[in-house]
């Protein structure tokens, strides 16, 4: 079985689908078989691993529905072990779908919870793109990984937004998947030459030391404008600060689950 890694924090604009896209395409690169699942119906990570939407025919969201099995839905991309289980625009209405054909009987409970169970037999790590929610589709990826990552901006509206997530992670964790852990705090966007983001970083050294990857994603251009390109940074620009940060990352997160 394959370690299934979410990456969720419902403020939006994080950094998720950056880190989520890098770190599988690096850990992919350097060997493991690795599946990423777009759980997000914005579809970043569809586009930024280089997948033209308009051209897509089976997605999340048919496996989640019911109506794919999840291993046509498996698209291998151009990078080296990198798969892709893509999300559309149509993913959009799966939460109300789900929540009717659960009430007229049509479908088990966990049915989206034994398909990516079921598909990480064939994979080293599967890594969850989740949508800036805590709803139905976060709560899915939560429930059926092994880990949560936790991508974070040095704002001080994150902090605020980090105890409503761990007592999500918590809830889940009780309820629905004891196996569920936080593997790490991502820093991105950094700027260390910033007064608050120093004040918020030495804020959560005090409550979440153990839990901060110790080497943080900075701004960089690069990694901005590598999706347009299709490309994840490894890929993009190899031996740029931001690829090696994600190398970093990707290492001490394979050391950590
Ligand atoms: N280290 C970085 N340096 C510069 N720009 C970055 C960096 N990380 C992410 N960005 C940019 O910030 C924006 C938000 O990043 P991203 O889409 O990964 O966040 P997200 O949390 O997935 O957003 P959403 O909540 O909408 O899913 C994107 O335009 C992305 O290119
Ligand atoms: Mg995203």
């Amino acid at each position: 079985m394959g370690k299934i890694v979410s990456f969720s924090n419902q403020k939006g604009g994080v950094g998720k689908t950056t880190s989520c896209v890098n770190i599988a395409a690096q850990i992919a690169n350097k060997g493991k078989k690795v599946l990423m699942i777009d759980m997000d119906p914005q579809g970043n990570a569809t586009s930024g691993i280089g997948l033209s939407k308009s051209k897509i025919k089976k997605t999340i969201y048919e496996v989640i529905i019911g109506k794919c099995d999840v291993k046509d839905a498996v698209i291998k991309t151009k990078f080296k072990n990198l798969s892709v289980i893509p999300a559309t625009i149509d993913l959009a209405g799966a939460e109300i779908e789900l929540h009717d054909l659960q009430e007229a009987g049509e479908i088990e409970i966990d049915f989206i919870k034994e398909a990516i169970k079921s598909i990480s037999s064939e994979f080293d790590y599967v890594f969850i793109d989740c949508p800036p929610s805590l709803g139905m589709l976060t709560v899915k990826a939560l429930s059926v990984s092994d880990g949560v990552v936790i991508p974070m901006q040095c704002e001080f509206y994150s902090l605020e937004g980090m105890s409503q997530l761990f007592n999500t992670i918590k809830i889940i964790h009780q309820r629905f998947n004891p196996e569920l852990r936080i593997v790490g705090i991502l820093l991105t966007m950094y700027n260390g030459r910033l007064t608050l983001t120093n004040q918020v970083v030495s804020e959560l050294k005090k409550y979440y030391a153990d839990k901060l990857f110790k080497v943080p994603i900075s701004r960089t251009v690069r990694i901005s404008e590598a999706p347009g390109y299709g490309e994840p940074i490894c890929y993009h620009d190899p031996y740029g600060k931001g690829s090696l940060e994600y190398a970093a990352v990707a290492k001490e997160l394979m050391m950590r689950i």
